[in-house]
């Protein structure tokens, strides 16, 4: 098993990850101060690991809640079945709520963790390569607005994270794909030797190697760590995790949520911000070259959605949360494994990293 600290003062926490760490009580136990716990799952990853993980809690006044699988039950209502859940029980402040779950899991358990008696403990056991290389980390929490994505939330920081990477053995391709884009956003952005890694032990990634998944899963968390330490509540720094989601949330929206997971969209999106960092002459062509190439490797897409058009994703891009006061500030890379958060990108350069991936670049290629 390795391990390494989110450093927050009093916040701070451990994260935990290896094989089987699910089969040892002992790791979980040490985190629940109180004698009672909730788990909350989904109806796909509560059968499958959800047993083993109650023989950690043996003795303990415990819950199950089950919760429907997809992004679209991430909302207030299916939130409130969390709290219906824990009010009945007679859970106290004492409560510790566990995330047994990719991200939408421990996104509304976090929350529920955050609101519940003003706060109780809270555990992430994340069960996607996505939630552990990132949303089970950094205590973004929230549920998505009929009208906006993760619009309501808070910061809440778990007591520990334990990243089991043998959960990951039931998670599908695509599921894998889309995670792996999340590991190659953090080499491009942070680390140019990570990024050198993931590229020698993409196919042992892709083949599931657990000894491949544990460095890459240590090495992403480690740097959203660093970030996390840096700039908890995204002042500035923390932006810079949102690598390719300027243009991957446009091709979300403009496609309708659902059609590609957010992992295939981001993959498409650094596509692109690597193509805008080259015509801003801050990437060679080479470079750029390499970024597609190795998106495609992780079979992922690497251009829109032949159903998506130009005006419609820019106009999308425009929605983003980032734009701040009418100007869009997207982050781009001055060189690989280098991030930087740009205001005021010339439009027409813009159009022709969009007109690139509409018309010259093969668009059929790699649709998910
Ligand atoms: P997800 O939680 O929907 O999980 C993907 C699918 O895999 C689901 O059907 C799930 O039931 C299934 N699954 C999970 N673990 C499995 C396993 N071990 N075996 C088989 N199936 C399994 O999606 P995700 O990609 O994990 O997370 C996406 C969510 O995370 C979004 O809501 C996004 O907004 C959020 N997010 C949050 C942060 C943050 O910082 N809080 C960061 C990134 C993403
Ligand atoms: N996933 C982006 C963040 O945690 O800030």
């Amino acid at each position: 098993m390795k391990s390494l600290n989110v450093e927050l003062g009093e916040r701070s926490y451990p994260i935990y990850i290896g094989a089987d760490l699910l089969a040892n009580p002992g790791l979980l136990r040490r985190h629940i101060p109180g004698n009672s716990a909730v788990v909350v799952t989904n109806t796909t990853v509560g059968p499958l690991y959800r047993h083993t993980l109650n023989t950690a809690l043996d003795g303990l006044k415990t819950e199950t809640v089950i919760l429907p699988d997809g992004e679209q039950y991430k909302n207030m209502a299916v939130l409130n079945q969390i709290f219906d859940a824990l009010v009945e029980g007679r859970f106290d402040r004492n409560t510790t709520l566990i995330a047994l779950g990719g991200g939408v899991i421990g996104d509304i358990t976090g929350f529920a963790a955050a609101c519940y008696q003003r706060g109780v403990h809270f555990i992430q056991v994340p069960t996607t390569l996505l939630a552990q290389v990132d949303s089970s980390v950094g205590g973004k929490t929230g549920v998505n607005h009929p009208g906006a994505k993760n619009m309501i939330g808070a910061f809440y920081q778990p007591r520990c994270v334990l990243a089991d990477t043998s959960t990951l053995s039931t998670l599908p391709d695509r599921e894998l794909s889309a995670g792996l884009a999340e590991v190659i956003k953090y080499g491009l952005l942070w680390d140019r030797e990570f990024l050198d890694w993931i590229d020698a032990h993409l196919n042992a990634l892709l083949n599931r190697d657990n000894a491949a998944l544990t460095e890459a899963i240590l090495r992403s968390c480690a740097i959203k760590a660093e970030i996390v330490r840096q700039d908890e509540r995204e002042g500035g720094l923390r932006a810079l995790l949102n690598l390719g989601h300027t243009f991957g949330h446009a091709i979300e929206a403009g496609l309708g949520y659902g059609q590609w997971l957010h992992g295939e969209a981001v993959g498409a999106g650094m596509c692109m911000a690597a193509d805008l960092s080259h015509r801003l002459g801050w990437l060679s062509q080479s470079d750029r070259d390499r970024v597609i190439d190795l998106i495609a490797r992780a079979r992922l897409p690497i251009g829109l959605p032949p159903t998506l058009d130009g005006r419609t994703l820019r106009q999308r891009m425009s929605a983003d949360k980032k734009v701040i006061n009418g100007t869009l500030r997207l982050v781009l890379m001055r060189e690989l494994g280098s991030a930087v958060l740009v205001d005021n990108v010339p439009e027409e350069l813009i159009n022709e990293t969009i007109q690139f991936y509409t018309e010259v670049h093969p668009r059929h290629e790699q649709q998910p």
